[in-house]
């Protein structure tokens, strides 16, 4: 409908002999504060100079040659001042949205804006040999909205892990593993084991035999690299499992100890092209005229760093992707250190690297405010968290259906809990600091995840009541259901913005939005026995549709009864 608006606007500008793109055209639209300012409204203002009118006299003008469009198109075309106010026709609204919605189902709102352009999407990249902590729980749940987000909009979307899996800390779990590991606590607790040993031997006594057997691993050493091996396998496993029980994918798994053998040629690379400073016997690229610091690119005692092998990676990734973008979900603490790396690359001639994009997050704080991840130096276990969280969502669903059956609760429990944790925290503006608040994340009312599946369930249970209708016809419609109409048709709109922010808590306000208009809307109009009942039901069917679609790129799964 929005290019309906478009087309009008650009051939009255024609006239005027003012050529704008359609793109701009769209830009310039405005949605209304109010609905009795019409759907749209096209502000005349930036064309006064060169027209050298008033914009008021301007809007009256392009309105008289915008001339009269079909009535099922507008059901009115009005000038206030210096706006052009454009109304739709409501029922032509109606029926639009509810056969598109209906029709498309589980595509409806998509495009080809991507038109199969390749992005890569890195995300979750947590460390191994330490059990998958809260820390890089955001990035996962923001990774993996991002990569639905492109995907539903025609990317070619390829889906990362770069596993932290070397550097000096593995020095420190090797010395940890011969001086106090053993094999029996190992085969039963693998990954705490490994925290336990890591945490023993992460003291400065140990420092120096750590790095020594960093050297030996990157050196080959046949013993250690078994040991490293062992290890990095226990912790795979963990990350499976929880990948698996929260519903996320991944079409590549690298690790930084991939670009062991490669580093070599980058730093090679890096001294022809004469980056490379000598500096206290170490190798450093100096950025600090641009205001960037400096950045480590080989220690004195020869060992490699994380830059090095991001450096390396990139570069790997491009020759291998040719991706037209690439996105790092990670932390904001990150956020220089990603400055340097870019710029790095672009000073070494790879003009790709205008296409890297660090896509920071801010941190989880407790409720008193401090850092959640180490609060009171404990460090979280998503294991734990996610036991909490489903017990709590296992008490909501308990005081609403006593005698649910116990296979149903843990089905249903689980899901409630993903959704309470993922929608908890893509609600937020992810640069923002958030407080992690399991109970609130919990609550089936507010803005919560858990009200999300709510409202589709009691939208199911409507549905059910009856039988599903083919036709209908669309009497005058009430103000919460032209409300509830409208947004749902901004569906795709509100996507492409959701990527144009690489922000997806422009889709989780989405979907708060439509919940509520929907249950206003319920509240409002009888729908069954009521002689609208057949357009009420496929305007429901259309909620579900688009609350489902819009969830999905949230990485919530939905439930039919709650
Ligand atoms: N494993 C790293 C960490 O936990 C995050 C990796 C981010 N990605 C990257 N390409 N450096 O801090």
């Amino acid at each position: 409908m929005k290019k309906l608006v478009v087309k009008l606007i650009k051939k009255a500008l024609k006239k005027k002999r003012v050529k704008l793109k359609d793109e701009e055209i769209e830009n310039l639209l405005e949605i209304p504060p109010s609905a009795d300012f019409g759907d749209y409204a096209f502000p005349c203002f930036f064309l006064a100079e060169k027209l050298k009118q008033e914009p008021d006299q301007i809007a009256l003008e392009l309105r008289e040659e915008i001339g009269t469009p079909p009535a099922t198109d507008f059901e009115d075309i009005q000038t206030a001042g210096p706006y052009i106010n454009f109304y739709f026709n409501r029922k032509t609204l109606a029926k639009k949205l509810v056969w598109e919605a209906l029709t498309y189902k589980k595509n409806y709102g998509k495009t080809d804006f991507g038109k199969k352009k390749k992005i890569l999407v890195e995300f979750s990249s947590p460390n191994i040999a330490k059990p998958f902590g809260i820390g890089h729980l955001r990035s996962t749940i923001i990774g993996n909205s991002i990569a639905n987000i492109c995907e539903f909009l025609g990317f070619k979307v390829i889906r990362v892990n770069y596993l932290g899996d070397w550097g000096t800390q593995f020095g420190k779990l090797l010395l940890g593993y011969n001086k106090f590991g053993s094999e029996k606590k190992l085969q039963k607790n693998p990954v705490k084991h490994l925290l336990e040993i890591y945490i023993k031997a992460n003291k400065k006594i140990y420092e120096k035999k750590s790095r020594e057997e960093f050297r030996k691993l990157e050196a080959g050493d046949k013993k250690a690299l078994m040991l490293w091996r062992l290890f990095k396998e226990i912790s795979m496993e963990e990350f499976e499992k929880i990948y698996n029980t929260l519903g996320i994918k991944f079409d590549v798994y690298l690790g930084e100890s991939m670009y062991n053998k490669k580093m070599k040629n980058v730093i090679q690379e890096l001294e022809e092209k004469k980056l490379l400073k000598k500096s206290k016997g170490a190798k450093i690229v100096d950025l600090k005229k641009e205001g960037l610091g400096v950045c480590l690119i080989e220690k004195s005692d020869k060992a490699t760093l994380y830059a090095t092998r991001d450096l390396a990676s990139a570069i790997d990734r491009y020759k291998k992707y040719k991706f037209e973008k690439m996105i790092y979900e990670v932390g904001q603490e990150q956020k220089l250190y990603f400055k340097q790396i870019f710029r790095i690359l672009e000073l070494m001639g790879y003009d790709w690297a205008k296409d890297c994009i660090h896509v920071e997050h801010g941190l989880y704080l407790g409720k008193d405010g401090k850092r959640f991840a180490t609060r009171k130096g404990k460090t979280f276990f998503m294991r734990d968290i996610l036991d909490e969280t489903i017990s709590l969502a296992k008490k909501e669903i308990v005081k609403r259906a006593p005698s649910i059956s116990r296979k149903e609760l843990e089905k249903r429990a689980l899901k409630i809990a993903i959704a309470a944790i993922f929608y908890g925290d893509l609600k937020n503006n992810r640069s923002n600091n958030m407080v992690f608040d399991i109970k609130r994340f919990v609550s089936f009312e507010g803005d919560t995840g858990p009200y999300i599946q709510y409202s589709y369930a009691r939208a199911g249970s409507i549905l059910k009541k009856t039988k599903n209708q083919d036709k209908f016809e669309v009497y005058e419609l009430q103000p919460q259901e032209i409300e509830l109409i409208k947004k749902l048709l901004q569906f795709q709109e509100i996507v492409l913005d959701a990527y144009k922010s690489l922000n997806p808590s422009v889709i989780a306000n989405y979907c708060h939005k439509i919940s509520q208009l929907f249950n206003e809307f319920y509240h409002a109009c009888p729908v069954i026995g009521s002689k609208e009942e057949s357009f009420r039901l496929a305007l429901i069917a259309a909620f579900r549709q688009v609350l489902k679609n819009a969830s999905h790129l949230l990485g919530i799964e939905l439930l039919e009864e709650m």
